[in-house]
């Protein structure tokens, strides 16, 4: 089925909806681009105007609902197993693994975990270096179809694209018949929730955290979104504790409260102890 018109206008109160919910940012430029998109969507809810349709989520008693099923035709899941890998090695061996050796329990939250890659690789590390027992791993993202895949624990070949630990994909998820399924051991490490990185008391309720990936999803924000978002990470810290970010995803320019160090050759943002 062809796209829906999109006039600029609607694009813009489309456009804002989208970023005042989820945060994800569209530049007119991609007009286009959001059309396609949403007019599935859209057409599937009983729609031909994304007008009426911009009404119904902004108006309409069921708009909430209908802006979780948008979400899902919005949002990129992409992810592999042990990507960026450098930044996963530091968070283990320079870390976590000091916080274990003086005593101390660790929390590790991985905000936007897509269908579990990134969680599932940090657990399989820190099993092969002996510190998982010590370890809390919660996992969180905005799509209920990625969560659901991740728990589901199966994966595609393309999943694998990437392979620094060849033992660790024999031990940990291949499951005998030829599948790349999770080990019930890594598995049960992780405790998987929804959670909107742009909702406060969602972020809040989930505690403090010595560790925090938030990697390759700041791209998709604005920078305003992306100054709020780190400062609201920022609290979620416990004194000491480290943010990481994507490679691509630098905050210098943000005059954050971290203090942005480089650590075994990755940079890292710690809040002050
Ligand atoms: C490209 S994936 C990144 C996955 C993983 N962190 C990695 O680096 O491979 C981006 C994820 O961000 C999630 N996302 C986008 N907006 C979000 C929001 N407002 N709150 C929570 N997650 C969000 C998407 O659903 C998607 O799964």
């Amino acid at each position: 089925m062809p796209s829906l018109p999109l006039s600029p206008p609607v694009f813009a109160i489309l456009s804002a909806i989208i970023e005042e919910r989820i945060g994800l940012h569209y530049a007119l430029a991609e007009q286009d681009l959001l059309a396609d998109k949403i007019s599935p969507r859209a057409q599937e809810a009983g729609f031909d105007s994304l007008l009426d349709y911009y009404y119904f989520l902004r108006y309409d008693p069921r708009g909430r609902e209908e802006m979780e099923a948008l979400t899902e035709a919005l949002v990129v899941n992409e992810t592999y197993f042990f990507r960026e890998f450098d930044q996963l090695r530091v968070l283990v061996d320079e870390v976590v693994a000091p916080k274990v050796a003086a005593g101390r329990r660790v929390r590790i939250w991985s905000a936007a975990c897509a269908t579990g890659e990134e969680p599932v690789t940090v657990a399989m590390l820190l099993a092969d270096a002996g510190l998982l027992p010590q370890v809390d791993i919660v996992a969180s993202d905005i799509s209920q179809r990625a969560l659901a895949r991740a728990k589901d624990g199966m994966f595609g070949r393309r999943a694998l694209r990437n392979v620094p630990k060849p033992h660790l994909v024999e031990r940990y998820l291949m499951d005998g018949a030829g599948e790349i399924r999770v080990h019930p051991d890594i598995a049960q490490a992780i405790r998987y929730s929804r959670v909107n990185l742009l909702d406060d008391q969602a972020v809040a309720g989930l505690g403090v955290f010595d560790v925090i990936l938030c990697r390759n999803v700041l791209i998709y924000f604005r920078d305003e979104t992306v100054r709020r978002l780190v400062e609201r990470l920022a609290r979620a810290l416990a004194p000491d504790g480290t943010l990481f970010v994507g490679v691509s995803e630098s905050l210098l320019r943000f005059g954050t409260s971290l203090v942005c160090e480089e650590k075994g050759g990755v940079f890292v943002y710690r809040r002050a102890g």
